[in-house]
């Protein structure tokens, strides 16, 4: 599976990075709204960091809007992903983007069947929004499920891409049903890095260490386990 990171935020995406387990990022209107600025810079700077695909979502509401500004967020960069919310003005986009080979990542998917439609019309990448729908009591990780099976029995050409991503259990759950992308905030990227055992594991064997270069410390202190 791979990881994409979900913020518009240039040291979190640098910070990541670095930890060589990001393959690409994913923003919203939100995520951008916390940066500020110009989101053609914001985009140009992500897409400087990662060559993995970078998702940029438009906000018009008619498809003419979409195109145009789907058309300029693909001019900034070559891994650029346009972003179209799911609906009818959406799905239009979508197909006339991909006509023009431009790629799409269709947003705000909260069942399968918008899933399937999204991919029909050309969506390179399909984002079912997981903690939304368990916000309102229903299960976000069934809608992956279903979803991933729908793509691979009918090999249709596009990623199913794991949104909404609330905490690590998240994560491994959508490993687990197949999610071919999730995309994590840095906060749930670093819960999955740290360990408590882990943690009290290094400081041991740190202390191990230490008691060793002093031999009548390391005496008293391994003889007393
Ligand atoms: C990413 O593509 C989505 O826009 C994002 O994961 C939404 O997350 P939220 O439901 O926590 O706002």
């Amino acid at each position: 599976m791979k990881i994409f990171l979900d913020t518009a935020e240039i040291d979190e995406i640098r910070t990541a990075s670095r930890w060589g387990v990001v393959n690409g990022v994913t923003t919203n209107p939100t995520l951008f709204a916390k940066v500020g600025g110009s989101y053609d810079d914001v985009l140009r700077q992500i897409c400087q960091i990662t060559n993995g695909p970078v998702s940029a979502e438009v906000v018009a509401e008619d498809v003419d809007g979409m195109l145009q500004q789907g058309r300029q967020f693909a001019a900034v960069a070559p891994n650029i992903v346009v972003k179209v919310a799911m609906g009818e003005q959406g799905l239009e986009a979508i197909a006339r983007l991909r006509a023009e080979g431009i790629k799409t990542n269709c947003t705000l998917i909260f069942s399968a069947n918008q899933g399937l439609l999204a991919a029909k019309a050309g969506a390179s990448l399909l984002s079912p929004f997981v903690g939304r729908l368990d916000d309102i009591n229903q299960s976000g990780m069934d809608v992956v499920r279903e979803l991933v099976t729908i793509v691979e029995t009918h090999h249709l050409d596009a990623e199913v891409l794991a949104a909404s991503i609330r905490h690590p259990r998240h994560v491994t759950e959508a490993a687990l049903a197949g999610a071919h992308i999730a995309t994590i905030p840095l906060k749930i990227l670093r819960q999955m890095i740290h360990h408590p055992l882990t943690e009290s594991g290094i400081a041991l064997f740190r202390e191990d260490w230490r008691a060793v270069q002093s031999p009548r410390l390391e005496h008293a202190r391994v003889g007393a386990r």
